[in-house]
Formats: structure tokens, sequence, C-alpha cells
């Protein structure tokens, strides 16, 4: 019996877990979302294409892996749908490929408004994608949710109405001056277009669970996608700055269904630097020429909402606590190309709080306010490493510089990106 091996981000968001997903795809039979929703954006770079996956998992990209969105996903159906198109477009078996769980929560209009509203009467904005994902897991957590297998159960009508029609209030609480709310939410439109979704959507529907472990049982290589990441874990980040999942390795389970023995290898993403979009505290962010200048040679500009991404350096405190909360096996560094173009790099290696030194991250806002970082200053001046067939082709002060982080953490970087591109990537065995 195979095990399953997961891809976790380890900071913020964006470390280009799409990149390392769709490298792993290569040898996986299934590649299953665990959480979050179309916030996710990944982009995966294949031959110049550029693909921004947002629902649908990267790893059906391989053109041979089934993707399935596990019943911990909140998925809105027109963008599914679109996506689904899109990929159409690009000659992709959809029907073979794509599976959804039966038990995964629908995004309704109104989650969206909702969650625009909320974000709007917020004193301290959070920043969010503006997806409709917090309003849609308060509704799956308060038990009022409606989830793919509600579009074929009787009911289904009354169920949209009664929510969409007592949502409206709630809207109008939050945000009285919108004046559009009763238009949008004209449940007329909203039943024809969900009977619509959920009948173009019927086929897809399956029991992930099931099928999961039968693969597992069939010796399959399974593998879980992670979307959003460790720092922005509804219990483990920056709370109330984060999304409203577990992105960490709790979420995987309750997510897919899998058991903590199915689990293999855990690998965490990390860039060789560091970014964040949408608010919050952020310990390395450079908020200078040098972050201008990350930004722009990383291309820092958000997959999902375009908004330019705060940038910083590394943080090997915060990355210590996501090996420890996701039980990393091994990393995946990517950026190593952009990092490099920089002469001297700095690295986190421990916060000073009020004088006192120390190495173990917290989420608590007080500390993480107060917390200043403590930088060991490295070599760059990589030059252009984008070719480079291995490690050992690397120059010397790129390999000290992943060594430097491996020594720090504890686990090998098994993985390392040099480009954007698919092919720009290192494998270490
Ligand atoms: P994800 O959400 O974790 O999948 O990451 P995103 O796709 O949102 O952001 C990562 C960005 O970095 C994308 O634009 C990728 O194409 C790009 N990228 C990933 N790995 C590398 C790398 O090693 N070098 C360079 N230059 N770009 C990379
Ligand atoms: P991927 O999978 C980066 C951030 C938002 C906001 C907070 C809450 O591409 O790494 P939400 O819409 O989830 O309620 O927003 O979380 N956020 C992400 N940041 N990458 C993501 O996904 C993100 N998903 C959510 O910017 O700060
Ligand atoms: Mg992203």
């Amino acid at each position: 019996m195979s095990k399953a091996d997961v891809v976790i981000g380890c900071f913020y968001g964006d470390e280009g877990k799409g990149k390392v997903i769709d490298y792993l795809a290569a040898d996986a039979g299934i590649a299953v979302r665990a959480t979050g929703g179309d916030n996710a954006g990944h982009t995966i770079k294949i031959d110049g294409v550029k693909y921004a996956m947002h629902l649908i998992p990267s790893g059906i990209l391989s053109g041979h892996t089934i993707g399935m969105i596990g019943n911990g996903v909140v998925l809105n159906p027109q963008v599914l749908l679109e996506e689904i198109s899109n990929l159409r477009d690009h000659g992709y078996d959809m029907e073979r490929y794509l599976r959804i769980s039966d038990k995964a929560h629908v995004i309704l209009p109104y989650h969206r408004l909702l969650d625009a509203a909320l974000e709007k009467a917020r004193l301290a904005k959070i920043g969010t994608t503006g997806k409709g994902i917090g309003p849609a897991y308060c509704d799956k957590y308060e038990r009022s949710g409606l989830r793919m297998e509600d579009f074929y159960a009787r009911g289904f009508k009354g169920k949209l109405k009664e929510l969409t029609e007592s949502r409206q209030a709630l809207i109008r609480f939050y945000d009285p001056e919108n004046e559009t709310v009763g238009e949008m939410l004209d449940f007329g439109r909203i039943y024809e277009d969900y009977a619509r979704y959920g009948e173009t959507l019927r086929p897809f529907v399956c029991d992930v669970v099931t099928s999961l472990h039968k693969a597992l049982e069939q010796d399959e290589r399974v593998l879980v996608e992670g979307a959003q990441a460790t720092l922005l874990d509804i219990d483990f980040g920056s709370y109330p700055f984060v999304t409203s999942s577990n992105p960490t390795i709790g979420g995987v389970l309750t997510g897919t269904g899998l058991s903590a023995s199915d689990i293999g290898n855990v690998y965490g993403v990390i860039k060789a630097y560091s970014s964040r979009v949408g608010e919050g505290p952020y310990v390395t962010e450079l908020t200078d020429a040098t972050g201008d200048r990350i930004r722009e040679l990383g291309h820092e500009y958000g997959t999902t909402t375009g908004r330019p991404r705060r940038c910083g350096w590394l943080d090997l405190v915060a990355l210590k606590y996501a090996k420890r909360v996701n039980g990393l096996t091994a990393l995946a560094v990517n950026h190593l190309d952009t990092i490099g173009k920089f002469d001297k790099i700095k690295v986190c290696v421990a916060y000073d709080c009020d004088g006192e030194r120390t190495e173990d991250f917290s989420t608590n806002l007080e500390f993480l306010g107060r917390a200043k970082p403590v930088y060991q200053e490295l070599e760059g001046g990589f030059g252009d490493i984008t070719g480079a067939g291995s490690f050992e082709e690397l120059p010397r002060a790129a390999q000290d510089y992943i060594r430097f982080i491996e020594d720090a953490i504890g686990i090998p970087a098994k993985f390392i990106g040099t480009g954007a591109d698919r092919s720009a990537m290192l494998v270490r065995e």
C-alpha cells in the first residue's frame, strides 16, 4: 500500500507550490486539493505557456493525473466551469481527469458580497481576496452550507432560496450603503444559474474519500496539493490576518479523508526570500528599495488579485515553526535564480524582542509587532543559474545558501527552483 505525499506552503502563500506539484504529478495517479477555494492562484509555466490554476488541482497538467477536489474545499462553480473550459481549450480531457467531492461546499453569490461587506466594515482590514472564502466556511461550520451533493437532492431550491434571502439582511447590516444587493441576489436568476451549474458538474461528482483509499490500496501514487500556507492557517497563522481554513497538515486529513498513517513525504515549499499579499504582521518585510527590487526581479504580483506582493528576506524562525507544525520531511526552495541577483543576501536567523533574542516563532500579534529580525549576511551574485542541470553545477555561493538553510532547519532541500518554467527545477536525491 502506498502513501500520499503532501505539498505545503511554509510562509504566507505564493511560494511556488504549483511548480513543485506539477513536477511531482509526473509520477502521481491522483492529485487532490484539500482546502481553500479560488483564493489560491498557482502559476505553472510549461514551454512558455502560463497556466493560472485556482480550483482545479495543478497536478492535472501532467496530462495523466486525475485531479480531485476534496471535501475541505469551498468551490465556486462559476469559476470552476471557466477553468474547465480553459483547460479544454488547451486539449485536456476533463471528463476523464477531473473529480469533485460530493461533500465540497459551494460558494454562492452572497458569500462574495458578504466577504466584501465584512471587509468594508472592518476597522483592521484583512485584505481578503474577495472570493467569499470566509463566509462560505462560516456557513459550513454553522451547518447551513450547501454541498455539491445538495444540487442533486430534493429540497435544493428551497435551501438555496432560504440561504439567499436570509443573507441579504446580513449584507445590508454590514454594508447599508450598498443599494445593489437586492438586484445582485435576485433569486430567480441565481436559481437558474446554479441549477445549470449543478447539472453541468454532475458527471464530475463522486466519493473522493473512497477513490483515494482505493488508489492507495492499489499502490497508486497520491499527491495532496496544498493551497495558501502555514502562516495563513486559521489556527496556526497570524490570526485574524489569515484565511478561513487549515492549509497545514491537519487540513490535509480533514479535507480529503486520508488518515495520518496514509501520509508519506511532507514537502514544505519556500522561496529563497519571502512575500506576503494582504494585511498582517511580517517580520522580515522590506519597505525600502531592496523590497521593491525583490518584487520586480521576482515578478511578485498576485496570481489571483494582481496585487503587488510585500517582499522581504527569508525568515528561518518562521520556517522552523512551519517544519514543526507540519512535520516537514524536506524542503522545496524556489526563486534561487532571483535571490542570486543580489550580491549580498540576508537571512533572518533569530528575532530580537526588546533586547531578548529568540529563535522560537509565535503568532501572537503583540510579539510579532515587537520582533525585529536578526540577520546573517551570505554571499550572493550567483550569475545566471536557470540553465543549471544539477545542484553540483551551481556556483559555490548558491550551494552554500541552500546548505545554510538545510543546516538551520535540519531537513534536506530536495527541490530547487532556478526559474519559472517547468524545466527549471533541480532535484536532489
Ligand atoms: P503558489 O501559489 O505557491 O503556487 O505560487 P504562485 O504561482 O502564486 O507564485 C509563484 C510565482 O513564482 C509564479 O509566478 C511562478 O511562475 C514563479 N516561480 C516559481 N518558482 C520559480 C523559480 O524557481 N524561479 C522563478 N524565477 N520563478 C519561479
Ligand atoms: P496560494 O495558494 C497568498 C491571503 C489573502 C488575505 C488572507 C485572507 O496562491 O498560495 P481570503 O480570501 O482567503 O479570506 O484572504 O489570505 N491569501 C493568500 N495569499 N496566496 C494565497 O494562495 C492566498 N490565499 C489567501 O491575501 O491576506
Ligand atoms: Mg499563489
